[in-house]
């Protein structure tokens, strides 16, 4: 089996609004509240950097599951906004945890799928030999894109979730996963300058293209929309359980009236899909585990309860999960 033995989340104190945005770009509160549902989200200040997001959501869920840094086994941590373009940030933070010479590696690039993606293969590799595994989604996204594109400027935050898993003695098991990838769509939501294909170089530097992420919106909304709700439908049937089962579904937190349309194909009322999107705004691979953390601690969750995960991102990636409390 394949267990949550601790669950832990961090976001930065410095709180950005909607008005803040509106003294940078041309925005407006309410452009931004009726199109996403944002208020808020936090930013990290200039002395943090990704790796340090990680370790204070990475200490609590070690905390939580009443563990010492030396018992974790494993560490998969999901990025898209690695500390450096090499080594992987999974390294630093076996280093900074003072972990064991455990292996420890990144899953990059799906976007803010990543983090359901990476529970699935921790509890896939909890299957195949027990150990325990921590799992972690951190985001430092203000720190590499553009803030002078408001398209895509107001719509993110920085944060950090983590859980480790065990085979056993968790508050929550894991009973399914399910996942899947439409490359055709990669182009929808891109940061294509700073690889192989267009390196890095004086004129990018110049003119900043390395920064500018490329999102058709309206195509990621209704991909969104189509990805999750489909994949909860086929998770729930693949783990003989029905959406009247499920007491609470903690979708990627990316823009409110995508949460709300996904909600209402599924036939949720409001008290059963979790919303933090108006504090937090979208915190890539960081959205659903700092969901999770928040929605324990709240005492959203009951014991008994059937939680679903679902996420989307770059890619175009998809994935969902079922904890059973
Ligand atoms: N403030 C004011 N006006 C703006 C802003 C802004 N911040 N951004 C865009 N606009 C303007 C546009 O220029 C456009 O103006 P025009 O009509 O004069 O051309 C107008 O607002 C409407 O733009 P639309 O794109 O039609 O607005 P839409 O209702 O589609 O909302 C949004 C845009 C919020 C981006 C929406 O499409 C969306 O949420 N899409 C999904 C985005 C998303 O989830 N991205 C994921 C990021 S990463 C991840 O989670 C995997």
């Amino acid at each position: 089996m394949a267990e949550i033995v601790g669950f832990g989340g961090y976001v930065p104190d410095r709180v950005m609004t909607n008005d803040d945005w509106a003294s940078l770009v041309d925005t407006t509160d309410e452009w931004i509240t009726v199109r996403t549902g944002i208020k808020t989200r936090r930013f990290a200040s200039e002395d943090q950097s990704t790796l340090d997001l990680a370790e204070h959501a990475a200490r609590r869920a070690i905390a939580d599951a009443d563990l010492q840094a030396t018992d974790i086994d494993e560490i998969i941590l999901a990025t898209d906004t690695s500390e450096v373009v090499t080594p992987d940030t999974a390294s630093f933070l076996q280093h900074r945890l003072g972990a064991r010479e455990i292996p420890a590696f990144d899953l990059g690039g799906s976007g803010c799928a990543g983090f359901v993606q990476a529970l699935d293969v921790a509890r896939a590799r909890i299957l195949l030999q027990p150990k325990r595994v921590l799992v972690v989604g951190v985001e430092l996204i203000m720190r590499l894109v553009s803030w002078k594109e408001r398209e895509t400027a107001v719509l993110f935050g920085d944060g950090a979730g983590a859980v480790v898993m065990a085979p056993d003695g968790g508050r929550a098991r894991v009973i399914h996963a399910v996942a899947g990838t439409d490359g055709s769509k990669a182009e929808i939501l891109t940061l294509p300058v700073g690889g192989t294909r267009h390196p890095f170089n004086a004129d990018v530097a110049a003119t900043e293209a390395h920064r500018r992420l490329v999102m058709n919106g309206r195509e990621v909304f209704r991909e969104a929309v189509t990805r999750m709700s489909s994949s909860v439908l086929r998770l729930l049937e693949e783990a003989g359980k029905s959406i009247t089962d499920v007491a609470l579904v903690i979708p990627h937190q990316a823009n409110k009236r995508i949460i709300d349309a996904v909600g209402s194909r599924l036939g949720l009322d409001e008290s059963r899909v979790y919303v933090n999107v108006d504090r937090y705004g979208n915190t890539g691979s960081a959205s659903v585990p700092l969901a999770l953390w928040e929605a324990e601690a709240e005492g959203r969750i009951a014991p008994g309860d059937l939680v679903v995960l679902t996420a989307f991102g770059a890619g175009f990636h998809w994935a969902s999960a079922a904890l059973q409390f």
